[in-house]
């Protein structure tokens, strides 16, 4: 595992597990697991309903907090709720938290935002992210936010490299942290020639391919899984190195096309969902 040094000084591991869609149960067994097979970097949200279960992974885990780098996201309908950081950090059990995005540009962004800015003045959170910002919403962002993010966490994979959103970041050195980085396990993207002709060349599976492509296009990523093996894998990928020619063949996939098209209506429907997120195992 390497570090990138975010805009702040703050160092971030370059690789992480994620845990969308993951249960509460098998989050925290999972999270445990990763801990103690290397891992520093875990990826949570409120609306991931997991954040109690990570947190209690964490602790079995006996890994040194300090070690641990934990991102986490602040759902659209608290971020009015001056107490949403707060009961975020009660839920993870942590009092600081490495890196806090809002997760979707809907209901009040700027006001959420706010509340990020001031959480990182008093230590409550290290880093600043914003997740799923690009197009209008990043440009307006930036105009207007007191203090710029560290991370912007958006979907990018081989078929979505995310090229009009880095022409915009690079010059705030704001780095890319890959959601769907396996195309949310599509077997079409795994299974690509050139990953399969790739993986014989360096032993090493189709995924761990893909992964070390993040990793080099210098993206954060996060692949998602509770299979042991599989989370044991993801994070197996530090011998080898992709040449310059291997990253262009790897390029000449890229669609620019997307496997998740958010719409005004989806960002309505993020802004009305308003769940408890302290009623949670
Ligand atoms: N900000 C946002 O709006 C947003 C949206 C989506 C996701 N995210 C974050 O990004 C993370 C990653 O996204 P994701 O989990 O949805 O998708 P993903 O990482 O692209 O794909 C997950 C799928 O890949 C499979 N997989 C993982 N490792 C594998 C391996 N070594 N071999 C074969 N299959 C493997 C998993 O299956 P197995 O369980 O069988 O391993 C799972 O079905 C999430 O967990 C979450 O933290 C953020």
């Amino acid at each position: 595992m390497n570090y990138l040094k975010l805009n702040n000084g703050i160092e971030i591991p370059n690789i992480g597990i994620g845990t969308y869609m993951i249960e509460p149960d098998d989050a925290e067994m999972s999270v445990e697991f990763a801990l103690k097979n290397g891992y520093r970097l875990i990826d949570t949200a409120n609306a991931y309903m997991n954040e109690k279960a990570v947190g209690r992974g964490i602790k079995k885990s006996g890994v040194p907090r300090n070690e641990i780098f934990v991102s986490t996201k602040l759902w659209p309908s608290v971020y009015e709720d001056e107490t949403s950081i707060d009961r975020t950090l009660e839920r993870l059990r942590l009092d600081y938290i490495d890196l806090l995005f809002i997760h979707q540009p809907t209901s009040n962004w700027k006001e959420g935002y706010k509340q990020l800015e001031k959480a990182y003045k008093l230590g409550k959170i290290k880093s600043i992210g914003i997740s799923n910002f690009e197009g209008k919403y990043i440009k307006e962002l930036l105009e207007t936010c007191e203090i710029k993010p560290q991370v912007i966490q958006v979907e990018a994979h081989p078929y979505f490299t995310q090229d009009d959103l880095r022409s915009i970041i690079d010059k705030d050195n704001i780095k890319i942290m890959s959601w769907y980085p396996l195309g949310h396990g599509d077997s079409s993207l795994i299974n690509e020639s050139i990953f399969t002709e790739l993986s014989k060349k360096y032993n090493k599976s189709n995924v761990q391919i893909i992964l070390k492509w993040h990793i080099q296009m210098g993206f954060i990523v996060i692949p998602g899984t509770k299979n042991q093996e599989h989370i044991k894998d993801n994070f197996d990928i530090f011998d080898f190195e992709l040449t310059d020619e291997d990253m262009e063949k790897i390029a000449s996939i890229n669609k620019n096309v997307r496997y998740y098209n958010r719409t005004d209506a989806q960002l309505e429907h993020f802004k009305n969902w308003k769940p408890n997120f302290d009623n949670q195992k």
